[in-house]
This record gives C-alpha cells, sequence and structure tokens, in this order.
C-alpha cells in the first residue's frame, strides 16, 4: 500500500513527535509494516526510538540529498518492529542544501517512491515551521495529520497550516488530502479543552479522529528510555490511547 501521512503542525510542543513515534509503534502492533522519518533536526522521533541520532551512520539528511541509497539510511529496529530513519542536525544543512537543487520541493517524494511499496505506512515527523522539510514531507505524503493542543490560539494556528494545505493541493500535490486533527494532552477536566474541542468538531467535522490523547506521564517519560510507550508501558492511558487512533487509521482505510 505505502501511505505516506506527514504528521505536521508549525506550532511546537503540540505532541507531533510523540504521535510519530507511538503510532508508527502502534500499527506496527497492529502488524503493519512502517517506517518512520525523522525530518526534525532536534531528532527526538529517532532518540525516542532508542537511536542515537549522533551515532548513525546516514539520516534523513542523506535520505533527502541522496548521498547513499535510500535503503542505506533506513535503520530497522526489530525489538520495536518497525524502521526508522533517524533526524539531527545535518538537516539544517540539507535545508540549504535543497534550495538549491532542482526539484527541490519533491526530493523526499522521488526518493520514496521506489521503496514505498516495502512499507504499509511511512510515517514523517515534521520540524515545528512550514520550511523546506515540511514541504518536502507535504509534497511527498498521500495525507496530513495534524497533532493539536485544545487552547486558545491553537484554532488561529489550524487556519494558518489549513491555507497552507490548500496551496500545496492547487499546485503541487492536488491528491493531498487531511487525514484527521488529533486532540492531545486532552485534559477532560477543563473548559477550555472542551470549548475548543467542540469549536473545532463543529468546524471540522469527521476530520477530528474520534481518538483524543490524553494528558499521560507514560508518554512523556517513555522518550527518555528510548521507547515508544507501548514498550514502556502498555497498560498506560497514553498506549491505549495511541492503539485506539492506529485502530481508527486502519479502520477508515477499509471504508
Ligand atoms: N499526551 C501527552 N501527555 C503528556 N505529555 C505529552 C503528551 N504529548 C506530548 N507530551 C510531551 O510534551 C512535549 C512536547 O511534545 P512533542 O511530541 O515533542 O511535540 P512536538 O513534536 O510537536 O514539538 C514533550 O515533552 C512530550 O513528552
Ligand atoms: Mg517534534
Amino acid at each position: 500500500m505505502g501511505k505516506i501521512i506527514a504528521v505536521t503542525n508549525q506550532k511546537g510542543g503540540v505532541g507531533k513527535t510523540t504521535t510519530s513515534v507511538n503510532l508508527t509503534a502502534s500499527l506496527a502492533a497492529a502488524k503493519r509494516r512502517v517506517l518512520l522519518i525523522d525530518l526534525d533536526p532536534q531528532g527526538n522521533a529517532a532518540m525516542g526510538c532508542g537511536i542515537d541520532k549522533q551515532k548513525v551512520s546516514h539520516s534523513s539528511y542523506d535520505l533527502l540529498l541522496e548521498t547513499v541509497p535510500a535503503s542505506e539510511t533506513i535503520i530497522n529496529v526489530p525489538e520495536l518492529g518497525f524502521a526508522v530513519v533517524a533526524g539531527n542536525s545535518d538537516l539544517t544543512a540539507a535545508e540549504v542544501h535543497l534550495m538549491q537543487a532542482d526539484r527541490r520541493e519533491r526530493r523526499l517524494a522521488d526518493v520514496l517512491l521506489p521503496i514505498k511499496s516495502q512499507f504499509d505506512y511511512i510515517l514523517i515527523d515534521c520540524p515545528p515551521s512550514l520550511n523546506m522539510l515540511t514541504l518536502n514531507a507535504m509534497v511527498a505524503a498521500n495525507s496530513v495529520l495534524i497533532p493539536m493542543q485544545c487552547e486558545y490560539y491553537a484554532l488561529e494556528g489550524l487556519s494558518a497550516l489549513m491555507s497552507t494545505l490548500k496551496s500545496i493541493q492547487n499546485s503541487v500535490n492536488p491528491e493531498l488530502y487531511l487525514e484527521g486533527i488529533l486532540r492531545t494532552m486532552y485534559d477532560d477536566r477543563s473548559r477550555l479543552t472542551k470549548d475548543v474541542s467542540e469549536q473545532l468538531v463543529e468546524y471540522f467535522g469527521n476530520k477530528v479522529f474520534r481518538t483524543c490523547i490524553p494528558r499521560n506521564i507514560r508518554l512523556a517519560e517513555a522518550p527518555s528510555h528510548g521507547l515508544p510507550v507501548l514498550n514502556y508501558d502498555k497498560t498506560s492511558r497514553g498506549a491505549v490511547a495511541y492503539i485506539a487512533l492506529a485502530g481508527e487509521l486502519i479502520r477508515k482505510e477499509k471504508n
């Protein structure tokens, strides 16, 4: 199948990396073949999978700039059941090189084309900005998944993201669609969370995932052990929520 999903939001700290890592792990637990591409120079997704971002021989920098065959950038993590292309600070240089390259916004799409059939899903963890790396992710992707925190300014940020999505649909990737908006760090005791959440559903309808990811300390702890939450504490509310999200995504595929 080889469906490519860009996990994106130009805002930092909304749960992109947490979602990328844990949705990848949950899809893998559902026996899907999954590749996680860390496209953030901070390299948090790779580290959250127990990969030392400084020690990898090849990273998503090499994937994008084709310094080696794409297959050599893929790190299999058998104990987690999925594969990763690590990200690190080299990616900052990739952005500069890309600016001068041919088909600069299509590089990732081009390099993924021959390998995507090896996977059922490829998830891309995007950096917290709308830069050339994010643009490459959105051009390579079939769909975008937007994690957001139900806060006062979140809806405003979302409308900026929607207009970016539209302009990409109208130019470089007409097939790109919104996979869904994911409510993260959800606190069902907060009035504000509920209000923002209701507005979100009113406006985006069934494009809002039914699964909400609760604020859960296990989700925040797991990366320091280099593990997805499923491998750290599979009975935690965070783990259960990401399993539910994977189920929701897979069911949508069947309709
Ligand atoms: N559902 C959650 N519950 C508790 N902490 C969370 C949750 N989601 C994310 N976090 C924490 O919030 C911080 C930001 O999350 P992260 O996934 O890195 O966001 P982003 O990639 O969008 O910058 C991290 O420290 C992470 O561990
Ligand atoms: Mg991140």
